[in-house]
């Protein structure tokens, strides 16, 4: 055979490979709003940058009839390839070869790019659009799943892992995704669940259709499972692009850093006023976030979910930071269940990844009720505070206006390793508010007195005078300083690069028991 023979071999090759399960089923693909495997890499990817591996592995079964129908590649492109200029390992399950559906092959190839990222010290970024186990192989297939799970536990923290749901993603499957670090849907086209549908009408009696039961929105607001939704394929993919330029390469580097033209030295007179005069009245924190961070862009992390807490990322001088703020618009910005679930994890996902945390805090404790309680709010509020008192990255806290209770403690105060504790002269920091606190300790004399509700709310303006102001706390030291609101954007970059060169360590241990 001359070389021209032979290349022409290649290119007939690769363009079978290219191909997937034919014209038919790409038509399909796209009838039902979907991109192609390699259409979701052109957007995903820099352009021009992708190195395909094992674009001619195929699957070994012979049952069933399998022998007869070889697809190269089966049904998953894995390669890397650049993110915003960094290297970036990635697979995109090929829905038009037996439906996406994983192979003992299939599993092998995305477990080699794993393998490789984590030598290389790089993120994994998965496409899923699969069938789930490929019925054909059995066991081998469950095989496959597990032997992606495991290594998604054990790159966990080392390696940024970022799951992009673009079809069904079904059964056990599901489990990789909910391992890695961060899970993006698109509306429309992508759903998750453990049991589908019909299995639900048998077990349950329910009557629910695939997006109903593990649609984007289901997921980004009921579940918890979804931390970002696009409304079409390619703007979450432009999303995963948007939140891996916050994050380092890997836990031994720093997250990027981006230039901006964001005057470092920039106050903002409005900050000042943006605290209402009435403490029971609400305002929206991510005004407060904006207002502070570079450019004002806030890259906020399941914003449909537990809305009483708001997190995401932001830059500040240039650098990435994790924010977690409470919320007074949502529950008046109590601590319950779910937002310390979601506090918690990024708290630990920043961690892990030398991304520093800024808290803003305006807390008024945590949620009471029979319904948290019996939840467990005992267990989930501590996974905050684990968190929070694990975290060795740079940690500074602004109060902004309530810290009351144990919520005080948690989030991110001086006695949980706090390294810049800021108070706005609306903050108040107390065992509990002043109208609870007094029922408690004057409720002797209110009952006595003539006038219960005179003495009560006398007594409640005493509480608040003692109380309800930053000041007994900066006697102590648990805050550095009581700043002016319009400053914050300064001191908090003054205080970034102060504590750039941090290091601080907890003791050797396998791993912690945190209270999953
Ligand atoms: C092999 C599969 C497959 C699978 C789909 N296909 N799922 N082949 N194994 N798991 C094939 C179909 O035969 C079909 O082949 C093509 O993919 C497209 O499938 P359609 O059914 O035509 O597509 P659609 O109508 O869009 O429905 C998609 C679907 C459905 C909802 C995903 O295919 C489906 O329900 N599949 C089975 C899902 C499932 O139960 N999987 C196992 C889950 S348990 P042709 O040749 O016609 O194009 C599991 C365990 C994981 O995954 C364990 C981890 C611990």
């Amino acid at each position: 055979m001359s070389i021209e023979e032979k290349l022409e071999r290649l290119r007939k090759k690769q363009d079978e490979a290219r191909l997937g399960g034919g014209e038919k089923r790409i038509e399909a693909q796209h009838k039902k709003g979907k991109l192609t495997a390699r259409e979701r890499l052109d957007i995903l990817i820099d352009k021009g940058t992708f190195e395909e591996f094992d674009m001619f592995v195929t699957h070994r079964s012979h049952d069933f009839g399998l022998d007869k129908q070889q697809y190269p590649g089966d049904g998953v492109v894995t390669g890397c390839g650049l993110i915003n200029g960094r290297i970036t390992f990635a697979f995109s399950q090929d829905f038009t070869v037996f439906g996406g559906s994983l192979s003992e092959a299939h599993a092998e190839k995305i477990c080699k790019i794993m393998d490789m990222a984590l030598k290389v010290g790089a993120p994994v970024v998965g496409l899923n659009d699969s069938g789930g186990a490929r019925i054909q192989e059995g066991v081998v297939s469950l095989g496959g799943y597990a032997d992606i799970f495991l290594r998604n536990t054990l790159v966990s923290g080392v390696i940024p892992q970022i799951s992009v749901i673009l079809g069904p993603c079904a059964g056990g499957a599901v489990y990789s995704p909910a391992i890695t670090d961060f899970v993006l849907m698109t509306k429309g086209t992508s759903y998750m669940f453990v049991t589908g549908p019909n299995v639900v009408k048998t077990v349950t009696q329910e009557d629910v259709t695939s997006e109903e039961l593990g649609g984007a929105m289901t997921h980004a607001t009921k579940s918890g499972v979804a931390h970002l939704v696009g409304n079409n394929e390619a703007e979450t993919l432009l999303l995963t692009r948007s939140l891996l330029t916050y994050i380092p390469q890997n836990n031994m580097d720093d997250p990027p850093f981006v230039e901006t033209t964001d005057p470092h030295d920039r106050e903002d007179p409005e900050l000042n006023h943006i605290v209402p005069d009435n403490p029971n009245k609400p305002y929206d924190i991510r005004d407060v976030i904006t207002r502070v961070v570079d450019e004002h862009e806030f890259l906020e992390i399941m914003p449909d979910w537990a809305q009483n807490i708001v997190i995401g990322f932001a830059r500040l001088g240039g650098k990435s930071v994790g924010i977690i703020a409470n919320q007074p618009a949502a529950l008046a910005g109590v601590l319950d269940i779910n937002s310390a679930d979601k506090a918690a994890r990024f708290v630990r996902f920043c961690d892990a990844f030398n991304i520093p945390l800024i808290t803003f805090e305006d807390v008024p404790g945590f949620l009471p009720g029979t319904a948290q309680e019996f939840g467990g709010i005992i267990r989930h509020g501590a996974k905050l505070l684990y968190a929070y008192c694990e975290a060795t990255v740079p940690k500074i806290t602004v109060i902004t206006r309530k810290a009351y209770g144990g919520a005080y403690d948690v989030m991110n105060s001086k006695h949980v390793r706090g390294d810049m504790n800021y108070g706005w002269p609306s903050a108040e920091i107390a065992v509990m508010g002043p109208k609870g606190a007094t029922e408690i300790i004057h409720k002797k004399d209110i009952a006595a007195s003539d006038d219960p509700a005179k003495t009560h709310k006398q007594k409640e303006d005493e509480f608040r005078e003692m109380f309800a102001h930053p000041y007994k706390a900066a006697e102590r030291g648990y805050l550095d300083d009581v700043i002016e609101p319009k400053t914050t954007r300064p001191r908090l970059i003054r205080a970034l690069n102060m504590l750039e060169t941090k290091r601080d360590t907890n003791p050797p241990k396998k791993h912690g028991n945190i209270p999953l």
